[in-house]
């Protein structure tokens, strides 16, 4: 089932220009909770090769703008795209996202995962380490009521930063797409309505 599933969509994503399997997360994602729309500014954290991109580019259409930034190059190329090359745990790569944008984006998307260990306990706090970076760095770059997907390994210490969440958004869901690999501790945490702003605005 597990292999069926990753060859299914590793096909479909040939066939249809996507630069990832990945894509078909995000879409089932934003097909369910209408997440991303049209005009919107947002950033995508982790977006190499670019599939979550090119799922954001088509929801927000030609008025609005797509961030994305990696450690990895991109090989995408949209009028409303711009690439950063840079590290989720470095300032300067925030900075360069918030002067392309002009300001805070409407929605995070973080699909950022570290290279697994096969440890799990090691996995799972790096990627909550990733996630909770993401979460500080909103406090600046999302707006007032956006929203945030980040990708997470479920372990220990996730129980505790969901609570973290709930303080500083409205509305804290756990979704694993149909895209996703069965048997792996991924999963999704869909968050509405950021109340955590620095400036309170
Ligand atoms: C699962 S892939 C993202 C796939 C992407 N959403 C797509 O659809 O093409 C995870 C990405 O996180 C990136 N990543 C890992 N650590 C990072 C870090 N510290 N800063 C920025 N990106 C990082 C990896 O380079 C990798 O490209």
């Amino acid at each position: 089932m597990y292999y069926n599933k990753k060859d299914y969509y590793y096909k479909r994503a040939k066939r249809e220009h996507y630069l990832s399997r990945a894509a078909y997360k995000l879409l089932e994602m934003n097909k369910r909770y209408h997440i991303i729309r049209r005009g919107m500014k947002v950033l995508d954290v982790g977006c190499a090769p670019g599939g979550w991109s090119q799922v954001a580019l088509n929801a927000v259409g030609r008025k609005g703008l797509v961030v994305g930034f990696d450690i990895e190059k991109v090989e995408l190329n949209a009028p409303n795209f711009r690439f950063v090359q840079g590290d989720l745990f470095q300032d300067e790569t925030w900075n360069s996202a918030f002067e392309i944008a002009k300001g805070p984006f409407q929605v995070i998307l973080s699909d950022a995962a570290p290279k697994t260990t096969g440890i799990a306990f090691k996995d799972v706090s790096r990627s909550l380490e990733m996630c909770s970076e993401v979460i500080r760095r909103a406090s600046k770059h999302l707006v007032h009521g956006g929203w945030c997907v980040l990708k997470v390994f479920e372990g220990e210490g996730f129980a505790e930063f969901k609570k973290e969440l709930k303080e500083v958004f409205l509305k804290v869901k756990i979704y694993k797409p149909i895209a996703s690999r069965t048997m792996s501790r991924e999963t999704y945490l869909i968050l509405q309505g950021f109340t955590g702003r620095d400036d309170g605005a």
